[in-house]
């Protein structure tokens, strides 16, 4: 089947469950930076490399392209609603979700808690790719909390049935 537009293009990618994550930062006058992002993806083990793609049209390109650190904190199904909240513009993401901040001897950026799990990176590489750029991150820190992942799927959010006794490892 031929790509007929662009509608057929979505579609097909609404097809694919993602995990949903709040990809964070701070820059350098103490603002804090974040959007909603299901695009995240393993790259590499080793060194360890993540990756995540924003919106060139993003308010918070400018500051994820120049951020030389940032955090990639994977959701669990009771952030529904931050994730909802991060994907508005013109918000203030930041007050209401009791995220865990930096300070001057440690300035680390915006780690939520409670997520399935938070990954500090450092930037590593910006690759523009469309209308999108791709940010590669080098994993500094993990932590990691007991919980069920929230699922995006055929556009909208999901719970996942843990059922399935499969397991590669
Ligand atoms: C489930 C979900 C996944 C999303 N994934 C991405 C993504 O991977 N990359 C992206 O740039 N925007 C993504 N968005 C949209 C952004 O979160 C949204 O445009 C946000 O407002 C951008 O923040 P900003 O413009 O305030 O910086 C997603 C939204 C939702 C609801």
């Amino acid at each position: 089947m031929t790509l007929k537009n662009n509608q057929t293009f979505r579609d097909a990618l609404s097809a694919f469950p993602s995990g949903v994550t709040i990809v964070s930062t701070t820059d350098e006058a103490g603002r804090h930076w974040g959007f909603t992002a299901s695009s995240f993806s393993s790259v590499s083990m080793d060194p360890p490399l993540v990756l995540v793609c924003i919106a060139n049209k993003a308010d918070s390109h400018a500051a994820f392209v120049t951020a030389q650190r940032y955090a990639i904190n994977i959701l669990s199904q009771d952030q529904k609603d931050v994730a909802m909240h991060f994907a508005r513009k013109g918000v203030d993401k930041f007050a209401p979700h009791g995220f865990r901040y930096g300070t001057g001897d440690n300035p680390h950026p915006p780690v939520l808690p409670g997520s399935m799990a938070s990954l500090v990176c450092v930037a590593r590489d910006v690759h523009e790719a469309g209308d999108h750029t791709v940010l590669i991150g080098e994993i500094q820190e993990v932590e990691l909390c007991e919980a069920t992942p929230l699922v995006y799927y055929n556009r909208g959010f999901r719970s996942l049935e843990l059922e399935t006794e499969d397991s590669l490892s």
